[in-house]
């Protein structure tokens, strides 16, 4: 074993604190190094902002993610998680769902050239949407950072958020990103009513993706419980009541 995965699962001890700013920017460079991550260090960081946030004043309830893909930043909120709260992963595992008449030009673009099978993967590796082992890819990017599912209270959800996402409440933490309007219009319909009192959902593409700006404003115009945390990159939001 080597002394970085050592040193993790010293780490994932079941009471282990809060980690250091030094400790996640480390985990992030591993992340990124790994080519297991489409958000840039900035969104990185602000997941683990949003996971302080809930941690220093003990927010009760699961942490959830809705888009995986290769894993990158559900390894981060494993990492950052108390050992025993649970962190549900949920994705299709496979090609992304296309966009719909409520994405601009840009989603429509984007899923084209996904479509055409030219897109490249991080660091020229294969793009994940063409692999028919991504679940099982996901499961081992986990385990490379000493996350065994079963011990650490991970759970995987393959399938359409459509079908699978339930979440229970209360909901501590949940990171959305998952690009087009309609996912993240489900997303935030069924969690933000599951979402703890100081709870806070982080959306990934908020400024990146037209579709997913959309669908979040449009539930902003009228669901007054939630406030801004920040939003620089990825927009992070509070229950406040
Ligand atoms: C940009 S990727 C996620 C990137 C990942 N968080 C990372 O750290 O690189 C978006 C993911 O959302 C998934 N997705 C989008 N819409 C979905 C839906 N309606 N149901 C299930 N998965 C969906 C896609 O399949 C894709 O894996």
């Amino acid at each position: 074993m080597t002394p970085w995965l050592q040193s993790l699962r010293d780490w994932l001890s079941p009471s282990s604190p809060s980690p250091d700013a030094a400790t996640v920017t480390a985990w992030i460079a591993k992340i990124r190094a790994a080519n297991l991550s489409y958000c840039g260090p900035p969104k990185l960081e602000n997941i683990a902002e949003a996971a302080r946030l809930v941690r220093e004043h003990r927010i009760r309830g699961s942490w959830l993610e809705c888009g995986v893909a290769l894993g990158g930043s559900a390894i981060l909120l494993g990492l950052l998680k108390p050992r025993r709260v649970p962190l549900d992963l949920y994705d299709v595992f496979a090609m992304i769902p296309p966009p719909g008449p409520d994405d601009g030009g840009d989603a429509h673009r984007r899923y084209a050239e996904i479509r055409s099978g030219t897109s490249e993967g991080i660091g020229g590796d294969v793009y994940y949407g063409y692999r028919d082992d991504l679940h099982e890819q996901v499961l081992t990017n986990l385990r490379a950072f000493a996350l065994e599912p079963a011990r650490h209270a991970i759970r995987t959800h393959p399938g359409l958020f459509e079908a699978t996402l339930r979440p229970k409440a209360p909901v501590a933490l949940a990171h959305i990103d998952c690009d087009w309007y309609h996912s993240v219009r489900v997303c935030i319909e069924r969690i933000a009513p599951a979402l703890a009192p100081g709870g806070i959902i982080v959306f990934d593409d908020y400024s990146s993706y037209s579709g997913c700006r959309r669908a979040v404003d449009e539930w902003l115009a009228r669901d007054r419980r939630l406030e801004q945390v920040f939003l620089a990159r990825s927009l992070g939001l509070r229950r406040t009541d």
